[in-house]
């Protein structure tokens, strides 16, 4: 099981462009000041905006960290690290048994028991293996991501499928109760669909806000009624389906 800590940004600005890049950063510099270990070897250095002032921060710290390896979850990652001086690590060239000492991230939305909806930049796979592998995993997020149930504010779950059976995967996921899910386009229109780093497609499959424990201990029924499920039954359901690489949902898993 891993330890999933969200450090939200101390202040509530305005969003205005530069007001949401200072909370960013103001959350960064908070979740690396409290959760870097100063004698780090493995370090899980995750993919989005946010990520970029989480190395900010590492770099700021002044520790040393020649010997430290640095393991991305993706291409804009890596480029990240490298950029920064820091050593990266592909995580299959880790060697067996290696286990990370901490892994930072960013999310796309958090609900009040710290579950998260990730896969906006589409690195989800590769993002929840290396949050699995290490002892603490620290999910760094600004003031506009925390709400009370996730799919508040972000509207679908990104989930990563196998090409050959994204249409399948897209009538299992009506069935669930998904409403118009779609299969996410490249940023050029001529090339198709996006691909992963894996090279699988993402589906963003819209739901109803998801129920969080509160609402199910007060008698909510979280089994799909109604096309409502709760976090941990839907992300299930969804990563049962033959096809699903990885589900964008992260909760307190294996
Ligand atoms: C990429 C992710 C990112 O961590 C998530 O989209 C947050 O990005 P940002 O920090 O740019 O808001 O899950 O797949």
């Amino acid at each position: 099981l891993f330890r999933v800590r969200t450090i939200q940004s101390p202040q509530r600005p305005q969003s205005t462009m530069s007001a949401v890049e200072e909370s960013k950063r103001a959350a960064a510099k908070v979740a690396v000041g409290n959760h870097y270990p100063k004698d780090a070897r493995w370090v899980g250095i995750g993919s989005g905006t946010t990520i970029v002032y989480v190395v900010e921060a590492i770099k700021a710290l002044g520790v040393d960290t020649s010997a430290t390896k640095y393991v991305p979850t993706g291409y804009q990652s890596k480029q990240l690290i490298i950029s920064a001086g820091l050593t990266a690590v592909e995580f299959d060239t880790m060697p067996l048994g290696t286990v990370l000492d901490v892994a930072f991230d960013g999310a796309d939305e958090v609900d009040e028991d710290l579950n998260c909806i990730k896969g906006g930049g589409a690195c989800l796979f590769q993002e929840k293996i290396v949050a699995m592998q290490a002892k603490e995993f620290i999910c760094v997020a600004d003031h506009r991501k925390l709400q009370p149930r996730l799919l508040t504010n972000w509207k679908a779950i990104p989930i990563e499928v196998a090409p050959i059976a994204a249409h399948r995967v897209i009538s299992k996921l009506k069935e669930l109760g998904s409403i118009d899910p779609t299969i996410r386009a490249s940023a050029s229109a001529k090339e198709g669909p996006l691909k992963t780093d894996q090279g699988f497609f993402i589906i963003d499959a819209p739901f109803k806000s998801m129920l969080i424990k509160a609402d199910i201990e007060a008698g909510q029924d979280g089994n799909g009624k109604d096309g409502v499920w709760a976090v941990d039954v839907l992300a299930r359901k969804i990563k049962e389906i033959v096809g699903v690489l990885e589900v964008g949902i992260f909760h307190g898993q294996t």
